[in-house]
């Protein structure tokens, strides 16, 4: 027979004879006579209720099954008498399947802390919460590829081993199979020679280079993957592997490009509040009471777009004590993006036109020579989600640019031939997955939005 998700059960139009259900015991009530069984299979937040009577041979497999067991039964499902369900099932049949230690098994009734749950990152997804974050997670991951689907964009699976640094930040994990510390050979030798590639390699910080190669092939590519960082900086928003989206587009220029980030924001959210309706109340209820009025801000409104000029001008005139000073030609820190969507504007923000020391060399120079054409949108509670720029498709430019940053133009040399065989305007950003998911459900960690979270001295499961 086969199996039914406790999902498809709770949403039976009628009743049934026998269905075969599997999941984990989430919690068992003993009254006189019967039993009630909560089941969780993971397909969806609410329980399957389980009545096991005592004239059943049901009963008789009650002994063991306790809260985190794993079990099958069969049974009819029938309207339920009790109040919170419209479905029971009632059991004929009940298999304890694997057992697990009442005294032992950490997850217990009572709502435990984020912080506890991060040490059982293994079994977190079993709570109510962690099994909507992660059903969130998925359901988020598919709005990406089904909104680029439909908007012509082509699926590109980037390199995860790169010999490049995109961001220039220096922020690489190296990869290498060498048995000694490169920095311990001696002066002058290129130790990578004898490592695997013959080159220095390093885990990728973005697969926005190799992207534009490939716009400037298929037109409209975005890539969506995981990504690493060595950022020592212990925050609640930075992780050192994290997933990025990163679209890339062809013939187009800094407005084609913020009206897509907004565009492909709103349709995640709009996907996720329709899809994800249950698991997101429960962040509304437990987790951030003013969510659904925050979703349906960012869904409705059109984003403030503003020169970053005018964002220094505004911080400097708030009145406001930052940790951080704000000065024109300084980069913008999250309580400044914050305080500009959540105080100021009350609406997400696209600050454009960054000066061009604090941006990397790909971004296009704009025509004052001081600025380039870069855009970050910034979201409420999150600060930065998505980064991005119109890309410097003049060669002379684009050299300059690179000589300044002290890179080395031969090892690009693929970057730069794109700019010598039919340069066009292109442009693209990168949003951060995990920054989405802080945003859509209201939690303030990123290890909480991650299965099992990469970050300074923590590398467990
Ligand atoms: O602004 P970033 O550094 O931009 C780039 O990497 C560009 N190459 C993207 C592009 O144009 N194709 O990163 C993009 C986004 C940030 O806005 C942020 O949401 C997220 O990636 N991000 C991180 N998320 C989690 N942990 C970190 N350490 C992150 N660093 C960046
Ligand atoms: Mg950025």
């Amino acid at each position: 027979m086969k199996r039914t998700r406790v999902k498809a059960a709770l949403a039976a139009e009628r009743e049934a004879d026998e269905i075969l259900v599997k999941g984990w015991v989430r919690t068992r009530r003993d009254a006189k006579g019967f039993s009630f069984l909560e089941i969780n299979d993971g397909s969806c937040l609410k329980n399957l209720q389980v009545l096991v009577d005592e004239s059943t041979d049901a009963y008789g497999g009650l002994k063991d099954i306790h809260t985190g067991a794993s079990v099958e039964v069969r049974g009819a499902l029938v309207e339920s008498p009790g109040k919170g369900q419209k479905w029971e099932l009632r059991a004929r049949k009940l298999t304890l399947l694997g057992p697990a230690d009442a005294t032992a098994y950490p997850l217990q009734k009572k709502r435990h802390s984020d912080e506890f749950l991060r040490t059982i990152a293994h079994l977190r997804p079993r709570t109510n919460k962690y099994g909507a974050l992660f059903r969130i997670r998925s359901e988020a991951s598919f709005a990406v590829h089904q909104y680029f689907r439909e908007q012509g964009f082509y699926y590109l699976h980037t390199p995860i081993i790169t010999g490049s640094d995109c961001e220039g930040a220096g922020e690489l994990f190296r990869v290498t199979r060498l048995p000694a510390v490169p920095e311990m050979g001696s002066p002058g030798e290129d130790v990578f020679e004898k490592d695997f590639f013959g080159k220095e390699a390093n885990l990728t910080v973005s697969g926005q280079l190799e992207a534009e190669l490939f716009a400037c092939a298929l037109g409209s590519v975005y890539t969506f993957g995981p990504t690493f960082r060595a950022e020592n900086s212990n925050t609640p928003r930075h992780a050192a592997e994290f997933w990025m989206i990163e679209p890339e587009v062809a013939f187009a220029d800094l407005n084609d490009n913020m009206d897509l980030a907004e565009d492909l924001v709103k349709a995640m959210v709009t996907h996720v509040m329709k899809h994800c309706s249950d698991d997101l109340a429960l962040f509304a209820r437990f987790v951030d009471k003013t969510l659904t009025a925050t979703l349906e801000n960012i869904v409705d409104e059109p984003y403030v777009r503003l020169p970053y000029g005018e964002a220094v001008e505004i911080l400097q005139k708030s009145g406001r004590k930052f940790e951080f000073p704000v000065a024109f030609g300084s980069d913008l820190q999250t309580e400044h993006e914050r305080f500009l969507c959540e105080r100021h504007f009350k609406k997400p923000v696209i600050v454009f036109d960054y000066p061009k020391e604090i941006k990397p060399f790909y971004m296009r120079v704009n025509d004052d020579g001081k600025t380039v054409a870069a855009m970050d949108l910034l979201v409420p509670r999150v600060g930065e989600l998505v980064g991005g720029s119109q890309r410097e498709e003049r060669l002379d430019m684009l050299q300059r640019r690179m000589d300044e940053a002290g890179i080395d133009q031969e090892a690009y040399w693929w970057y730069l031939d794109i700019r010598r065989f039919g340069s066009v305007p292109h442009a693209g950003f990168g949003l951060g997955f995990e920054r989405f998911l802080m945003m859509v459900t209201g939690v303030t960690n990123i290890r909480d939005v991650i299965p099992f979270p990469r970050t300074p001295k923590s590398l467990e499961f």
